[in-house]
């Protein structure tokens, strides 16, 4: 009799995705585990109970999770979910620890042993772990969906006898793993598209996607990004430089998406009202980073904002969500690489090795107690920062990369190669 994998129906109503596709239970059941899926886990994601049970499952309901000696979840468990699992079961998920001391609490009271995948560190070995990139991929490409349908124009330029549809003209606000994607899927929808970045190694990331990149080229730009590959919050003197260098060209755009994060920081301001206020009627702002503080005076979680002058700013919640069915599918095979890196072959058994790199990253509680370094203090910690990773892989996820061909030289903003 193995040892038993738990896939909950996810309890908050705005999460559509699971933590397991067929395929990943297919190979839970190779590794020797009994898969017990939760009645209803996949509709979301338009996965059928059906194909569960097709791939090994056996379909059940919320107490199995009594029986679990694994539960994958995409959200942390509440405290009612808690109080069904077994002490001692690893229970693997998002856990958006920080500023939730009292559900991190809970975690280690309930006895069980909690990874928080957010905590991936960012190695070659992990890529395959990564949910920060497999999610904020997806938002990236799901952002400029959002934007073209709120859009009342079209994005690509069309030459038809009736006359010209101009292009689009799309402007992407930080260029990590999300903005890639969005230049990306920007461009294959036709609009013209230029980005904007912190971080120097991001330039030509920008112009091997086909767009031209625009910011402050300083000596601080030049010191931006941390060992770890990410942000460093900017002084107050290049946020002035930067604000003044976008102004401009916000004003001529139709659509505007943010993705700027700073790692243990409130994200950037980097649109003002004024700037919105600039932009003419019919333009999209779309907000990534709404979840984090908003990059955009006026956003509001979760809402629609159409402002006085006829600019609309999407700030929709878990933006991964909306493209569930696919977000689902990498998001369960994260989960099953890292969890097959815990399990013992030969005994077909959970062992969890304690020193491994990536245990040690991820485990959030064990054996009734808080051990993650970060929250064993009760004092505010900022985000471990993942470890560097090679940049170039990314660009080629994003996109089937195209060389960029325009070779216009009159670049009117600084910074612009
Ligand atoms: P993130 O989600 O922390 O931030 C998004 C973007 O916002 C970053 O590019 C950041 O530089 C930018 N930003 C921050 N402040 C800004 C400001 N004031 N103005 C404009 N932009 C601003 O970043 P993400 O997506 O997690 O990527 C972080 C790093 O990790 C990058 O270096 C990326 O290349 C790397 N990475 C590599 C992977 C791989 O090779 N497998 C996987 C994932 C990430």
């Amino acid at each position: 009799m193995g040892q038993t994998v738990f896939i909950p129906r996810e309890v908050d109503p705005n999460e559509p995705r699971v933590a397991a596709s067929p395929e990943t239970v297919k190979r839970l059941v190779g590794l020797g585990f009994d898969v017990i899926v939760e009645k209803g886990a996949g509709l979301g994601s338009r996965i059928p109970d059906q194909d569960f049970a097709a791939a090994g499952g056996a379909i059940g309901t919320a107490a199995d999770a009594k029986k679990a000696d694994v539960v994958l979840k995409v959200r942390r468990p509440t405290e009612a979910e808690l109080k069904g699992y077994k002490s001692g079961a690893a229970v693997i998920a998002i856990m958006d620890p920080y500023g939730n001391d009292a559900a991190v609490a809970a975690l280690a009271r309930a006895g069980v042993t909690a990874f928080s995948m957010e905590f991936m560190p960012r190695i070659t070995r992990a890529q395959s772990m990564d949910v920060l990139s497999s999610q904020a991929n997806l938002a990236g490409y799901q952002a400029v969906i959002d934007a073209a349908a709120e859009y009342d124009r079209a994005l690509p330029m069309m030459m038809t006898a009736a006359g010209t549809v101009p292009a689009a003209k799309a402007f992407i606000m930080g260029v990590g793993v999300a903005g890639l994607q969005a230049i990306a899927t920007a461009r294959r929808l036709g609009a013209i598209v230029t980005a904007t970045d912190v971080r120097p190694a991001v330039k030509e990331q920008v112009q091997s996607l086909g767009a031209k990149f625009l910011a402050v080229e300083d000596e601080e730009f030049k010191a931006a990004e941390t060992a770890g590959g990410y942000a460093k919050e900017m002084s107050k003197e290049y946020q002035a430089k930067q604000a003044a260098l976008t102004a401009e060209h916000i004003a001529k755009q139709d659509i505007v998406i943010t993705t700027a994060l700073i790692p243990g920081r409130p994200a950037p301001r980097l649109i003002s009202a004024a700037m919105v206020a600039s932009m003419k009627p019919g333009s999209v702002i779309v907000d990534l980073a709404v979840e984090r503080g908003g990059n955009v005076e006026g956003a509001a979680p979760g809402k629609v904002v159409t402002t006085e002058n006829g600019v609309k700013i999407v700030g929709h919640l878990n933006v991964p969500g909306r493209v569930a069915a696919s977000a689902s599918l990498l998001y369960a095979k994260n989960l099953y690489a890292f969890l097959e890196t815990m399990v013992d072959k030969t005994a077909k058994q959970l062992s969890i090795k304690r020193d491994d790199e990536l245990v040690k990253a991820t485990m959030l509680t064990d054996g009734g107690k808080i051990v993650h370094p970060n929250f064993t203090k009760a004092s505010e910690t900022p985000r471990t920062e993942p470890a560097a990773i090679p940049a170039t892989t990314m660009v080629a996820d994003a996109v089937e990369a195209k060389p960029a061909v325009k070779k216009k030289s009159a670049a009117k903003s600084k910074g612009t190669a």
